[in-house]
């Protein structure tokens, strides 16, 4: 249950609006000496202490955060939760990544009791990192769903997930077929979309292992629920995407394959995305899809480098959120995947600036989801979750902290140089859900 009433007292940063398509003083705000109050797990109001001290209740006291920024908690637009125990996994490209290790490794959430612990460890680390909402896979196996929705029920976390699609060109053991995909799928949607706060993402793991038959099952599912995201990968890696063409001959390429079946729409978040052709970035900007860009996992398989400047290009602006895509990215911290995404523009002549990475962690990925109406900012009348940051985390922190102009270039810093260590407090629907400085060491 939410908490009547949340206030804090910090820095307070938030987007209205997009900062690649317009100026920075109409989608960036920012209160130096801020007040955010919540009620009911709900923002009603983020603003200027001295305006808003007012509207505290006789005898409230805000929590306090000197020097702290306080922004809307980050959304993961692409991971997954069964490859928790296998990120960091030495010398594969991706294909040979998902043979020796993946699926090795999913095979493991058919027994519930380890999906279970993985789930708890999973929105541990979530927490720890400031991130509040992520679109991750699950197994094959229904109750590698159901274990991560009763954990994230528990914790009254905003989550979108979904059982993976999968009927071909995987190991026996991790193999549904386009019938029992799509029933099970139904059944979980039904059990799970809308419930408290967990929505649900019909999940097919990507064009080489569905069938014809299974995609359209999967669009004609989203069909029948079309509130319920897609979720998926696309056009990472360049072995991947001439098995795509052999696959589907008859199709233009890679992106065409998911088009042609339907799946392609708002809600609908495409991982990775590295090699898109410009024809392609133009039919997923025109059909309203997302793509989630995942630089360190991008790197560590290296698959490629995204070109965030063509995807963000005004003339044709695609969603964009960022992705951790654990366990082929190597953090769960948002703070770093903004760090990674920095250095991979950089290596395109275009450098991402923070405003530009903030907004991608929040309110960008909140788009991406077609959740921007909840979650994403801490605009009033949105979900209140959100993430404190302390820019003294650390010694190195804190002495180049200390030298910033403004906060522009307090929020690179944080990017740069922060990780978990940064986040000192996650608040989840008003409820404070992490406190680093309390929690035990290791949780
Ligand atoms: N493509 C298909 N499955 C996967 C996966 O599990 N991780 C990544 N990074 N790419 C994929
Ligand atoms: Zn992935």
């Amino acid at each position: 249950m939410a908490p009547a009433l949340t206030a804090v007292r910090g820095r307070l940063v938030w987007f209205r609006d997009d900062p690649f398509l317009t100026d920075r003083a109409s989608a960036f705000v920012h209160e130096e000496d801020g007040l955010l109050l919540c009620e009911n797990g709900v923002i009603v109001a983020a603003g200027g202490y001295a305006a808003l001290r007012d509207r505290l209740p006789e005898g409230t006291a805000p929590v306090h955060y000197p020097d702290h920024v306080i922004t809307a908690g980050f959304v993961d637009t692409h991971t997954h939760y069964v490859q928790t125990a296998i990120v960091a996994a030495f010398g594969s490209q991706l294909i040979d990544w998902l043979n020796h290790h993946t699926y090795v490794e999913e095979q493991r959430f058919s027994d519930a009791e380890y999906a279970r612990r993985t789930a708890s460890v999973f929105c541990d680390e979530l927490l720890r990192n400031g991130t509040t909402t992520a679109l991750t896979f699950c197994a094959v196996y229904p109750q590698s769903v159901d274990a991560l929705f009763e954990e994230t029920s528990r914790r009254n976390m905003r989550m979108a997930a979904g059982k993976v699609l999968m009927d071909r060109n995987a190991p026996d053991l991790l193999l549904d077929t386009a019938r029992t995909g799509y029933d099970d799928s139904r059944d979980l949607l039904e059990r799970w979309h809308g419930k408290g706060r967990n929505l649900y993402a019909i999940t097919p793991r990507f064009a080489p292992t569905s069938t014809p038959e299974q995609l359209e099952a999967a669009a004609a599912l989203w069909h029948e629920f079309p509130g319920a995201l897609m979720h998926t990968h696309v056009s990472e890696n360049a072995g991947e995407i001439s098995w795509v063409r052999s696959l589907f001959p008859e199709r233009q390429g890679y992106l065409d394959v998911y088009d042609h079946y339907g799946l392609l729409g708002p809600r609908a978040v495409l991982a990775h995305g590295v090699h898109l052709t410009r024809i392609e970035r133009d039919r997923c900007a025109e059909a309203g899809a997302a793509v989630a860009h995942c630089p360190t996992s991008n790197l560590f398989l290296g698959s490629g480098l995204f070109r965030i400047d063509d995807a963000k290009d005004p003339r044709r602006p695609l969603r964009v959120g960022l992705g951790t895509d654990i366990g082929a990215g190597t953090t769960f911290s948002l703070l770093a995947t903004m760090n990674e995404a920095y250095k991979v523009a950089k290596l395109a002549g275009y450098p991402l600036d923070s405003v530009k990475a903030f907004y991608l962690a929040t309110l960008g990925g909140a788009q991406a989801m077609g959740l921007d109406d909840r979650i994403g900012t801490l605009e009033p009348g949105h979900e209140a979750d959100f993430v404190v940051l302390d820019p003294k985390a650390t010694p190195l922190l804190a002495q180049r902290a200390a030298r910033v102009a403004d906060i522009e270039e307090l929020l690179f810093v944080l990017a740069v140089l922060g990780d978990d260590r940064a986040v000192r407090a996650t608040y989840v629907a008003g409820e404070l859900a992490h406190d680093r400085d309390t929690a035990p060491t290791g949780s």
